[in-house]
């Protein structure tokens, strides 16, 4: 009997399904995690970190969704409590159509082996005082997975699926570079044949030539099992690589969500343009071409955002249409200016026939007639 089917065959949680493109894994509403910030003798609570402020989105089976968005804005928090690492503040996280806040404790651990995380730190994420046999094997432990022989083959495996030499399994992490540290990371997270991993931007600590590398075997393991990935990164282009459909956040709020082409050719929202205006081009006569869109101010608090529209603050377009009263009082939704593409902008359409931050303005798609009016300027 292989280890994968003794895995199976132990497992009392719900039965896993092949992978079918198209319906909902993951189901986010609404949902708020809120940090409490206290001060004073008495440490006496002042307020909020709002990480996360009301944000919605579905992850498909099969499919992966990236998520973008500079530093502090709240992405990791929605990684971590997608997966319940972290509790919400307010709103549903739905896996599968179970409510994960409701269930008991004992469905919400057989349910919690079908969605696992690696993380951006390769060094900080595994236990300097734990072999690689223990580290990829705690979370079969976990599980009551295998019997102790067994789980040693299992790991064995799962170092081979990864691209690392089996008789490493009795070293210790100080002993392998950054990219083998994130394989490992990797192979953890496989170990307990997950369907959903949070993938929380794991190769920003890696180097360049090694960062092709990681993401070709999440790739690759995510055509060989089927799996769904929520895929965190702050660098647009990685996200564009591996993303079915792209979501950008600022600020604790989802400000675009669409496939990846849509995103980059035709961003609906000004902070989207502001960010690819960061991405190089390589072609040098396209990047002389593009018009570019510095951010300048820093990044609100979270405890303490703008009215209105969050962005109003640092927005070029807000700037350009003369300031109008609406993006200071009203909190502008997620709207649908085209099928799979949304933006939360009062002013998407304007967004959308400008050229700024885009590589080929003139690929960018005509206004669709979908879009409704936006609302004049005051
Ligand atoms: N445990 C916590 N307690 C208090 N505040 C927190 C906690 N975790 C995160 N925050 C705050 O919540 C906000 C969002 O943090 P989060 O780590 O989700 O951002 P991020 O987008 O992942 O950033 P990065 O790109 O730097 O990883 C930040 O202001 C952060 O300081
Ligand atoms: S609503 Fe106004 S401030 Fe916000 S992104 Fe759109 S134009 Fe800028
Ligand atoms: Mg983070």
């Amino acid at each position: 009997m292989t280890m994968e089917r003794e895995l199976d065959t132990r497992t009392a949680g719900p039965a896993r399904e092949a992978p079918v493109s198209g319906d909902e894994l993951v189901k986010v509403e609404n949902l708020k995690v809120y940090f409490p910030i206290h001060s004073g003798l008495f440490q006496r609570e002042v307020g909020h970190v709002r990480a996360v402020d009301d944000i919605s989105f579905t992850i498909r089976r099969g499919e992966t969704f990236g998520l973008v968005g500079e530093s502090g804005c709240g992405k990791s928090t929605t990684g971590r409590a997608t997966i319940r690492l972290r509790v919400p503040t307010a709103g549903t996280v739905g896996f599968d159509g179970h409510d994960l806040s409701t269930l008991k404790s004992d469905d919400l651990r057989r349910l919690r082996r079908r969605m696992q995380i690696i993380f951006q730190d390769p060094y900080s994420s595994l236990n300097p005082r734990m072999t690689v046999d223990s580290i990829i094997s705690e979370p079969l432990e976990t599980h009551g997975l295998g019997s102790k022989g067994s789980r040693s083959g299992r790991v064995s495996e799962l170092l081979e699926l990864v691209g690392l030499n089996p008789n490493y399994a009795n070293r210790y992490p100080h002993e392998f570079s950054g990219g083998q540290r994130q394989r490992i990371g990797v192979a953890r997270a496989l170990a307990v044949e997950p369907e959903f991993i949070v993938c929380d931007e794991p190769i920003s600590a890696l180097d360049v030539s090694i960062q092709a590398q990681v993401l070709n075997l999440l790739i690759e393991l995510r055509e060989k099992f089927g799996l769904t990935y929520l895929f965190i990164a702050h660098d647009l282009s990685v996200v564009r690589h591996i993303s079915d459909r792209v979501a950008v956040m600022y600020l604790g709020k989802i400000v675009e969500i669409g496939e990846p082409d849509t995103v980059y050719a035709a961003p609906g929202h000004p902070y989207t343009r502001a960010l690819l205006s960061a991405v190089p081009i390589p072609d040098p006569k396209l990047e002389r071409k593009r018009r570019r869109v510095i951010l300048t101010g820093d990044v609100p608090s979270p405890a303490n955002p703008p009215t209105g529209c969050r962005f109003h603050t640092r927005c070029w377009l807000y700037e350009k249409l003369g300031r109008p009263e609406v993006c200071t009082t009203e909190d502008p939704p997620l709207r649908v200016l085209a099928p799979e593409h949304q933006a939360a902008c009062h002013f998407a359409e304007e967004s959308l026939r400008s050229d700024v931050g885009v590589a080929h303005p003139e690929q960018a798609p005509q206004e669709p007639a979908s879009i409704a009016a936006a609302p004049a300027a005051s």
